[in-house]
């Protein structure tokens, strides 16, 4: 039995976190009210539409089935706006170094993310020939931090869930990775992923020492 990496996307792979929070934010502020970074937080890794539906508790919105339908939409519509031109500048440090490591020791690799935008986001940054498998937002019907994703993800590379090891910057991702039996990694600030297995800020902090040492 081998191991397989999964990495989640927004804020693992690319920077996205930041167009998501000012997508919901301009929405928030349209509204009539703040939405902050620490909110934020809690919105990472969690579906478009959970997301409304916070976002609107956060607010005391009463929303109609319409005026819910036509916020996803506009916030998908700015978010898009925000990611049109992105490219390769926008692969967060050291992703490449990682992803090029683990493809030459030929590991198994797989995106595993909550996101619908997942492919079109890969295909911008030119990352997408990396993975065996992509699941995203359109694949699963139960979002983080249900393991659902990575389950399917695992599935698709043929490992065996406890040989899986999943990166991730929310806090709903790190544990839906523990539900599943897996090793979680979390990626970012470690106050906001005490959960995780390991903490790292980014792909700069990790050795390949380290990528050796969990794999088997
Ligand atoms: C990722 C992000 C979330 C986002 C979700 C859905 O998990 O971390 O903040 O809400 O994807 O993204 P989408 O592109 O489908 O709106
Ligand atoms: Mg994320």
């Amino acid at each position: 039995d081998k191991s397989a990496f999964i990495f989640d996307l927004d804020g693992v792979i690319v920077d996205t976190a930041k167009y998501h929070y000012l997508a919901w934010k301009k929405l928030a502020n349209g509204l009539g009210f703040e939405f902050t970074k620490e909110q934020n937080e809690l919105f990472k890794g969690v579906s478009r539409k959970r997301c409304l539906e916070i976002l609107l508790d956060i607010g005391n919105v009463d929303a109609t089935q319409d005026q819910f339908d036509t916020w996803m939409v506009k916030k998908n519509e700015d978010y898009l706006s925000y990611i049109k031109d992105m490219d390769e500048s926008e692969i967060l440090p050291d992703v490449v170094q990682a992803l090029d490591f683990l493809k030459d020791r030929q590991v198994p690799m797989a995106v595993g993310s909550a996101s619908k935008n997942a492919r079109p986001i890969l295909e911008k940054v030119k990352l997408l020939s990396y993975f065996d498998a992509i699941v995203d937002g359109t694949d699963v019907t139960k979002a983080k931090p249900d393991p659902e994703v990575f389950l399917i993800a695992s599935d698709r590379m043929g490992a065996r869930p406890e040989n899986c090891i999943v990166f991730e910057d929310a806090a709903a991702g790190i544990e839906a990775a523990n539900v599943a039996g897996m090793t979680s990694i979390g990626m970012g600030n470690p106050e906001n992923l005490p959960e995780a297995d390991y903490n790292f800020r980014d792909f700069s902090e990790i050795s390949e020492e380290f990528l050796k040492e969990i794999t088997v």
